[in-house]
């Protein structure tokens, strides 16, 4: 089965051609983040429109890098939901549009879904059952996933997704957006001891998160250290970025145990943008060992939005079964 792909939940416009004999065939991303650097975050209504202009030209190049004729394909799988509403439409109507055009089924995919899957596309990928922490822009889930669309969620954030918090937290340190992997790179340079940040949750039983006030500390220490244009010095910054990563990655990690202890299985999936992230990696990685647990995650370039991941996902649905009639529908809140 050969499906064609498409993401337009954000500010990325991703393509991708998976084939379930022979792998991911190929993909294409096209990312807007220069046209929101401006406004440091996305601009919705700018978001939709680029990926009108985008969208068919990215899905010509995929086609054609692949040597995909339509006919070659089996179905189109699109991101319906949760994101923005009308980047949304975007990629839900021209990806119904092209099934309706070539005679083949399609296939609305849950964003998250996709990210969860994503690991997948690996040489080693993970078997179900597992635990998967989901850590982008809009989402920080712990969910048990007990095969394809059997999924329970554990835990989750009851304020900002540890994206945002990275974000933000880049934003008060005057990084460009999109600010958590610059946050990332300057805490490199940092001590994280020199700064004590809250572990937000950590002292009391269970598996939800919060970040709001970690962004509160971070303004705070920005603002006592602060010099004359408002910002500390920079080996400062360093430290404070270096001190914040730290307590996001401490707190990600504690919760992540207990989620492997309380489900008793022995895998953890990590993914969204924020699964990107070194220091989480190689935290998760040593502190999970010791538990006798593995931990699982896409390549960097398929940690953050891509076409790849709805294409994978999409023909697993397809497989079953699933597909959409022709009214096209998304859904901006999709609880998954
Ligand atoms: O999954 P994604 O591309 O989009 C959403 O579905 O939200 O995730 C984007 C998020 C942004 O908040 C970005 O700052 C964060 O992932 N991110 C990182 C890193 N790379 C991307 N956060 C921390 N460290 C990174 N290396
Ligand atoms: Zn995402």
């Amino acid at each position: 089965m050969r499906v064609l792909g498409i993401e337009t939940s954000c500010d990325e416009t991703g393509v991708a051609i998976y084939d379930s004999e022979s792998g991911l065939l190929g993909h294409a991303l096209f990312s807007q983040v220069d046209l929101h650097a401006d406004y440091g975050g996305v601009v919705p209504e700018l978001a939709s429109r680029d990926h009108v202009r985008k969208l068919l030209p990215l899905v010509r190049q995929v086609m054609a890098k692949t040597n995909t004729k339509p006919s070659d394909l089996d179905g189109v799988a699109y991101t319906a939901g949760p994101g923005l509403v009308g980047a949304l439409m975007v990629g839900a109507c021209a990806g119904r549009s092209l099934a309706y055009g070539w005679d083949i089924p399609a296939v609305a995919v849950h964003h998250m879904e996709g990210h969860l899957l994503a690991p997948m596309l690996e040489d080693n990928p993970p078997a179900f059952p597992f635990v998967a922490l989901l850590v982008s822009g809009g989402h920080t889930q712990l969910v048990e996933v007990r095969g394809l669309g059997d999924y329970e969620l554990m835990g989750e954030s009851l304020d900002d997704a540890a994206g945002e918090a990275f974000d933000k937290a880049a934003k008060m340190l005057d990084l460009d957006y999109p600010g958590g992997p610059r946050l990332a790179a300057l805490a490199e340079k940092g001590d994280p001891k020199r700064f004590t940040f809250p572990r937000p949750m950590t002292d009391r039983p269970g598996l939800d998160f919060s970040f709001s006030g970690l962004k509160t500390f971070t303004l705070t220490t920005v603002r006592q250290h602060a010099l004359e244009d408002g910002l500390p010095d920079e080996q400062t910054c360093a430290d404070i970025a270096a001190a914040f990563q730290e307590a996001v990655v401490d707190t990600l990690v504690i919760k992540c145990r207990r989620a492997i202890k309380a489900s008793g299985y022995k895998t953890l999936v990590i993914a969204g943008g924020v699964s990107a992230n070194k220091q989480l990696r190689e935290r998760l990685e040593t502190s999970l060992s010791k538990d006798g647990a593995s931990v699982y995650y896409p390549r960097h370039e398929f940690c953050t939005d891509n076409g790849a991941m709805i294409a994978y996902a999409g023909s697993l649905r397809l497989k079953v079964g699933e597909q959409t009639d022709l009214a096209v529908n998304v859904r901006p809140r999709w609880p998954m």
